[in-house]
């Protein structure tokens, strides 16, 4: 059973949770929002489970102090969210659009009120329609966009946010949205998305400095997925096998970020899917941030696969019987397992866990209620492996539950829940779970 309590991490660790705009904002077309990637790629029949669309999501544009409500109700320290940049610049740059502004100055000055941190994040996947029409993230201008989008929202915010988080999960929005083509913008090009993810980390370090700039005393970082990588068996190939694909999944984005250039055994994979670095490029994308954000669902166990992607490797299917609901093994040790490595292979900044969660198929019974007790437990034996990796030194700053509330879950649409809180979708009625009642206790200490 797990043990840990909130008095065994130190006061200034911060407890959260997190959301992002897309997935639960709605008001896609409200006070001057136009479409993302994401609005475009949902209307694409075939694209998202039962053709569902991100138009009215949590319709949070229009329940925000309800939902800020229930984050207060959790007791939470922190709340992770991200701002919508087709909301704030509509086409992506040049032309700013007041309304969408100032529903993040409502958002910002909601949470403070409430006595909650703000922990912005910048890209949360939603890129302006019209700039992925102008090429997207393979193409460098859009790394420069991002940064003047960076200083618009950080002008305006700045005074209030301190938390800011350039990106979430660069190998998702690049490698699922421009080679594997399950995320938007659904392309299959593996030269593109290499392309992509380095413009995407060039944005994350041109945007560094302009958000030190705006904002006095910013705490900057960016929220990266990784994962513990296993062998599917003793074979050499399976193991070099795994060495590979962690050279994408975790090294890709760990070491440029860390100075270190990218990793030379995966260049050489890719051979002419290599991206173009232009001079001074790694310099900047290896500047200074004040905490590594990690967001943590599970490990990938490694087999050899010659015909396995541009790795030559293949992710094995779990045989645990521990699984989620989207069948993920949960494997909390994996946590404490990938903070050690990160710890001892990089020197990090303070790592803040910005995400992790599970979903599962949850039920609202008779009584109203939706008795979770599996995300409970999930979420506590997580707390119980953040506590081992600081007995092992690894130094934490925060961690956040993915997500406040049930939305919309990506390419599976609706039908994956994730909250902390219910949400029927016909009615937008909110129900805390009995997890966010666990959460809440939990946090009372
Ligand atoms: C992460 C995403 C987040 C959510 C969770 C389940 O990869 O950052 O938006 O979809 O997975």
């Amino acid at each position: 059973m797990p043990r840990s309590t909130r008095a065994q991490f130190p006061d200034a660790f911060r407890w959260g949770v997190s959301t992002s705009a897309l997935q639960i904002e709605g008001a896609t077309d409200v006070d001057g929002r136009r479409p993302s990637v994401w609005d475009t790629f949902a209307a694409e029949p075939g694209r998202i489970r039962n053709g569902d669309t991100p138009a009215v999501a949590c319709d949070h544009f229009h329940h925000l102090d309800e939902d800020l409500d229930l984050v207060k109700a959790l007791g939470v320290d922190a709340y992770r969210f991200s701002v919508s940049w087709p909301r704030i610049m509509p086409t992506g740059t040049g032309a700013v659009n007041e309304a969408g502004l100032a529903f993040y100055d409502r958002l910002v000055d909601g949470l403070l009120e409430r006595g909650v941190e703000p922990w912005l994040t910048l890209y949360h996947w939603d890129l302006p329609q019209p700039l992925e029409d102008a090429g997207g993230w393979p193409r460098r201008e859009t790394a420069l966009a991002f940064a003047d989008f960076a200083d618009v929202v950080s002008r305006r915010l700045g005074d209030r946010v301190k938390r800011w988080i350039t990106h979430n999960e660069p190998w998702c929005s690049t490698i699922k949205g421009y080679y594997e083509g399950e995320f938007a913008p659904g392309k299959r090009d593996l030269a593109a998305a290499m392309q992509a993810t380095h413009h995407v980390l060039l944005s994350h370090g041109l945007a560094l400095p302009v958000l030190r700039s705006n904002v006095a005393d910013a705490q900057c970082g960016i929220a990266l997925s990784l994962h513990p990588i296993h062998t599917a068996s003793d074979s050499e190939a399976d193991r070099l096998a795994a060495i590979r694909h962690d050279g994408l999944r975790n090294r890709w984005f760990l070491n440029p970020l860390h100075g270190r250039g990218y990793p030379e055994d995966v260049l050489r994979e890719l051979g002419a899917a290599a991206p173009d670095i232009v001079e001074g490029d790694l310099a900047i994308i290896a500047g200074k941030t004040d905490f590594l954000g990690i967001n943590y669902y599970f490990r990938e166990i490694i087999a050899d696969d010659p015909k396995g992607g541009p790795m030559r490797s293949r992710v094995v299917e779990t045989t645990a019987s521990d699984v989620t609901g989207f069948g993920w093994e949960v494997y909390p040790e994996g946590l404490t397992e990938l903070l050690l490595r990160v710890t001892r292979d990089y020197h990090p900044a303070p790592i803040a866990i910005t995400e992790n969660g599970a979903t599962y198929p949850d039920e609202m019974t008779a009584d109203g209620r939706v008795h979770d007790d599996r995300r409970a437990i999930y979420i506590h034996r997580h707390i119980d492996a953040l506590r081992a990796a600081m007995d092992g030194g690894v130094d934490l700053a925060g961690y956040f539950v993915w997500s406040l509330l049930d939305n919309f879950e990506w390419a599976e649409g609706y039908s994956k829940r994730f909250g902390l809180v219910h949400v029927d979708f016909a009615t937008q009625a909110r129900t805390m779970k009995d997890s966010g009642r666990w959460f809440a206790t939990f946090l009372k200490g």
